[in-house]
């Protein structure tokens, strides 16, 4: 986009007294705090939340579609041993993750990387925390089949799902005359993922121009997670990720994308999750080695290991006791208290 544009953009959102009030650090003439406010608004203009979900033209959205893949979504009989849906491990309770620092699968044996959320992946373009699928149709089968997952192979799924009526009329409705396949079960599921979207915060009531929506803590926060906190660097827009990947310096020794790419390239790399619902969503990082955001804050600070792979990004950053205090009550302000959702009814 041009200046023109990002001026136009800007000028779009009315933001009200307080907001303008608040100074960028380090300005002390009346230039500098224009300066700060023009940009101030700059930044807000980054984190507009987009207006609906995108949906890819080779699998669009139908109510029917989405609705089945919310009752494969919660259904254990989708696991081998009947007891494990994905909702076992993503839970709408704990932000859709789980609140243990490593997953656990098929007869509770332990996965080798923290749960993350699936909120608000219809925005991605890589997925897994090493990025080894490239859409969500790709990722869901994935741990169905999985061994240390859910360990059920996909022909049989695909004939027990047969064996229920009720799935029979759902797949009917969803894919008419296309019958039950496995294509369909993960274009179900991944519709209805794409569905899964945090609700306006206090932030974005405060991107919105709602000044008293967020305190004053939280709106130094934002400037120090733009500014001297490099946060903004990679945990970028409204969901708050550049869906890229980086070594931040965790003392685990998983290669991570490396892996992947077969290479030495972006070893200890991983995908930079969104940050929104945050606080409901510890423990924290792949390895699920961070318990509070306060670990996450002191570990960027100058807790991280300094190898050959991390990232530039990473860098000390010697911030206060208050600005610490500020960032965390900002992070805060970007959960959306969702209302509870309904489960849905298995068919029988
Ligand atoms: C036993 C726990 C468990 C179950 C069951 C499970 N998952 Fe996951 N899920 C994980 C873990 C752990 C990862 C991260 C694995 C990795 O990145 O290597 C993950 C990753 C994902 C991702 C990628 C998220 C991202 O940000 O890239 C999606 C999407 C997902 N799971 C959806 C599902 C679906 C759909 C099901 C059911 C068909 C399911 N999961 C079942 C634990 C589980
Ligand atoms: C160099 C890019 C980069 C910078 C800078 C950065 N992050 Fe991250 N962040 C990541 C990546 C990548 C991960 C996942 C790392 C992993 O698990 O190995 C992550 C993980 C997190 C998590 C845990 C999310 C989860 O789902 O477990 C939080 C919280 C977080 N970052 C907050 C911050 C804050 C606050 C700052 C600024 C102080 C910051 N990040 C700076 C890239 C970055």
């Amino acid at each position: 986009m041009g200046i023109v544009g990002k001026v136009a953009a800007a000028a779009a959102i009315v933001v009200c007294g307080s907001v303008f009030s608040l100074a960028l650090a380090g300005s002390d003439d009346q230039s500098d705090a224009h300066a700060d406010k023009a940009q101030l608004h700059k930044l807000i203009a980054d984190y507009q939340r987009p207006a609906s979900i995108p949906f890819p033209e080779d699998n669009p959205y139908s109510d029917a579609k989405s609705e089945l893949g919310k009752m494969l979504f919660f259904d254990p009989r989708l696991s081998v041993s009947n007891l494990i849906s994905c909702a076992t491990c993503h839970n709408p309770s704990f932000a859709w993750e789980d609140a243990q620092p490593l997953g656990s699968g098929d007869k509770m044996g332990q996965l080798g990387r923290h749960t993350p959320t699936i909120l608000n992946l219809a925005w991605s373009e890589v997925f897994f925390w090493d990025g080894r699928a490239d859409s969500l149709e790709e990722q869901a089968l994935g741990p169905i089949a999985a061994a240390a997952e859910m360990a059920q192979p996909l022909d049989e799924l695909v004939d027990e799902l047969n064996a229920i009526e009720g799935y029979k009329t759902a797949f009917e409705a969803a894919f008419p005359g296309e019958g039950i396949s496995e294509d369909n079960i993960a274009m179900a599921i991944a519709t209805f993922e794409r569905t899964v979207v945090s609700n306006l915060s206090a932030f974005d009531r405060w991107v919105r121009g709602d000044g008293q929506a967020i305190s004053a803590s939280a709106q130094r926060g934002f400037v120090v997670f733009n500014k001297k906190a490099r946060c903004a660097n990679c945990h970028s827009g409204w969901n708050f990720t550049d869906d890229s990947f980086h070594d931040i310096g965790l003392a685990s020794d998983d290669p991570g994308r490396s892996e992947v790419l077969g290479g030495d390239i972006l070893k200890h790399a991983f995908k930079t999750p969104g940050l929104r619902n945050i606080v409901e969503r510890a423990p924290y990082m792949h390895d699920g080695s961070l318990q509070t955001l306060s670990e996450v804050v002191d570990h960027y600070d100058n807790g991280f290991v300094e190898r050959d792979s991390l990232s530039e990004e990473m860098q000390q950053l010697g911030l206060t006791g208050d600005e610490k205090t500020d960032l965390i009550a900002f992070l805060k302000t970007l959960s959306s208290n969702d209302d509870p959702i309904d489960l849905p009814v298995l068919p029988n």
